[in-house]
């Protein structure tokens, strides 16, 4: 298996010397203690308060592979690059080595006998040409000459906007394509460089093409395979940049991309394709076989959707985002819904969406044991949505029947009353050779999604990302709140999920009934205690076996690494947690809960503030 091949390799290539990194765990998909976003979109994600300059427990160089969901390219899946679930290779220097051995380490990677082998004269890279908030990358243009140099290749500065040509190779870009981050709204970010690979295929997309072609046109000749960011810098909330306490490197190389790539020059698969690669396993002979359908147009591209769909909603019920109507659930279930759709188009009429992520399961169960372990779930939570979903259409076509045309108000309606997708009403309406009038559908949305913008607005403001003073202080008192809650509910009481803004805590938590008055005065009265106690915020780093032992809160399903970091709140609490907290309790003011609601049939949620006393 190429793609299995490739993990070993990279992993194997950052751990050794002279390079010497420690391999970390990939992190789940859902964030924790961060409300800036939804979901772990990036490697570096999980580590931002490591590249803000705490010490992480296991030294100053990390690689993994990291499972990462985007939601921006929903639309763009179904060509032959964009996912919404996808996995990143990243190695990460928290302020030790900068651009020289990144830059170098990459193309090494890419280019030796020994790892991918990849022909040097077939690589393109592109670096960030400067504006007002940094130069133009001086240094990394330095060293890929060097590099370039060394495997015996002219590289010379080229211009996008004339294409590639004679030995331009090193192409400067502006921030909208070189520059990453921060993840959120805020936090680390810095100018980034990317390497590419000359395909020499003819154009995959005509209407991508520009004046001219060049490497980042995404017209699918160069394939973008890896991303060197030089993390060097923080956005603050008022958008302007700061250099960061430490230089740090944060790479990402796209796991379908590379097995694509890989697999293609192997000729292992007639063309660059990730969805041909064995990281889809049978799952597509299978999509291929029950929609009697082959790998071709018009069907493809119903097929990668499915393809993607069903390998993300997997991932995202293993790591506990199952399908609801809001935030994160909701997204699961539109991406059910759309496979669905999708099957409906390749002419599938039966149940298929759990057997396919039986066959993405079967296909990745070894590397995430997560997906393994929680494979009846998956697949009974698919069987139920998929039933309401064929119901919900049934409805929907019922209703379609008794009309007697197809209008924009109709669309509206039945996407308002049963959930009934508006796109399938616009299909069918197509499929029956009706015009339909967009724009009355168009207007009834505008009015609905104001009012859904300003209902979802609070979950991505602020945050803990920001490491404002109030958002530390508000960390600091969940770890308070949860100890507290353990002591007056009992020890059966684990943190289910945290999410923290400078204005309040939510936290999360298991306990399968609500919590009396008196329960909840208990536990703000033992908070306040405490933080009238001034307690010390200390830390210390010691194996995971430690930690547990020695009573250490931990977060149920989170897959530690080998050490981690406590931090200590006098004798009170001690929590494996990557921080930031204040100092002492006693700067936290007062405390109190101002909501306590179920979440969830076995959960509580409260939601707590501070306030000066
Ligand atoms: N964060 C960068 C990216 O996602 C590199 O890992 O491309």
């Amino acid at each position: 298996m190429i793609h299995k091949e490739i993990r070993e390799k990279y992993i194997s290539f950052f751990t050794t010397n002279p390079r010497n990194h420690k391999e970390i765990p990939s992190s789940p998909l859902i964030p924790e203690n961060d409300p800036t976003v939804l979901f772990i979109t990036a490697g570096m994600h999980p580590l931002v308060p490591y590249l803000m300059g705490e010490p992480h427990p296991l030294g100053k160089r990390l690689v993994n592979i990291q499972k990462s969901f985007r939601t921006d390219d929903i639309e763009e899946v179904g060509d032959h690059s964009h996912f919404t679930f996808f996995e990143m290779l990243g190695n990460w220097s928290l302020g030790d080595y900068f651009k020289k051995e990144a830059i170098e380490w990459s193309f090494d990677f890419l280019t030796s006998k020994d790892w991918l082998f990849y022909d040097p004269k077939k690589i393109y890279v592109s670096v960030f040409e400067g504006d007002r908030d940094a130069p133009r990358d001086e240094d990394s243009i330095r060293v890929w000459k060097e590099v370039y140099k060394n495997a015996g290749i002219t590289a010379e500065i080229g211009d996008s906007k004339k294409g590639v040509s004679g030995n331009s190779r090193i192409f400067p870009y502006p921030k909208t394509k070189n520059w990453w981050g921060p993840a959120g709204t805020t936090g680390p970010c810095g100018p980034d460089s990317e390497m590419f690979y000359d395909t020499e295929l003819p154009l995959h997309k005509k209407e991508l093409y520009g004046p001219v072609c060049h490497i980042n046109c995404d017209c699918g000749r160069y394939i973008e395979v890896w991303n060197d960011v030089f993390m060097e810098f923080n956005k603050n909330a008022d958008g302007t940049y700061e250099p960061l306490k430490q230089k740090n490197v944060d790479t990402g190389m796209g796991m379908e991309r590379v097995t694509a790539l890989t697999s293609w020059l192997r000729k292992a698969i007639p063309e660059p394709d990730p969805f041909l690669t064995d990281l889809f396993g049978k799952s597509r002979y299978f999509i291929q076989q029950i929609s009697n359908k082959d790998y071709e147009e018009p069907f493809k591209k119903s097929i990668r959707i499915i393809l993607d769909h069903v390998r993300a909603v997997t991932f995202l019920i293993a790591d506990g985002a199952e399908p609801g109507n809001k935030e994160r659930g909701y997204v699961t279930r539109r991406l059910i819904r759309r496979a669905i759709r999708h099957g409906q188009i390749l002419g599938i009429h039966v149940d298929f969406m759990s057997d396919t992520a039986g066959q993405i399961i079967s296909n990745y169960r070894e590397i995430y044991p997560e997906v393994k372990n929680k494979e009846e779930i998956i697949k009974s939570i698919l069987s139920t949505e998929e039933v309401n979903f064929r119901k919900l259409l049934k409805k929907g076509l019922d209703f379609i029947e008794k009309q007697a045309s197809l209008n924009g108000k109709i669309a509206f309606d039945l996407y308002q009353s049963f959930g009934f997708p508006p796109e399938l009403t616009f299909e069918i309406a197509k499929e029956r050779g009706i015009e339909m009038d967009r724009k009355t559908y168009e207007e009834e949305f505008a009015k609905h999604q104001e009012k859904s913008r300003t209902a979802t607005k609070g979950v991505f403001k602020g945050g803990l990302q920001d490491h404002s003073e109030e958002t530390k202080k508000l960390h600091t008192a969940t770890h308070l709140l949860q100890k507290a809650l353990v002591d007056v509910l009992g020890r059966h009481v684990r943190q289910k999920g945290s999410h923290i803004t400078a204005e309040r805590l939510r936290f999360d938590f298991s306990h399968d009934r609500k919590m009396t008055g008196e329960e909840i005065e208990k536990t703000e009265e033992l908070v306040n205690r405490k933080i009238r106690e001034n307690l010390a915020v200390t830390k210390e780093t010691v194996k995971i076996e430690d930690a547990l032992k020695s009573g250490a809160l931990t977060v149920p399903g989170v897959k530690y690494p080998e050490k981690v970091t406590v931090y200590k709140m006098g004798n009170f609490s001690r929590e494996v947690c990557g921080g930031p907290h204040v100092d002492f309790t006693g700067s936290l003011g007062k405390f109190k809960i101002i909501k306590e609601e179920a979440a969830g049939n076995l959960n509580r949620r409260i939601y707590a503030i501070l306030s000066k006393t």
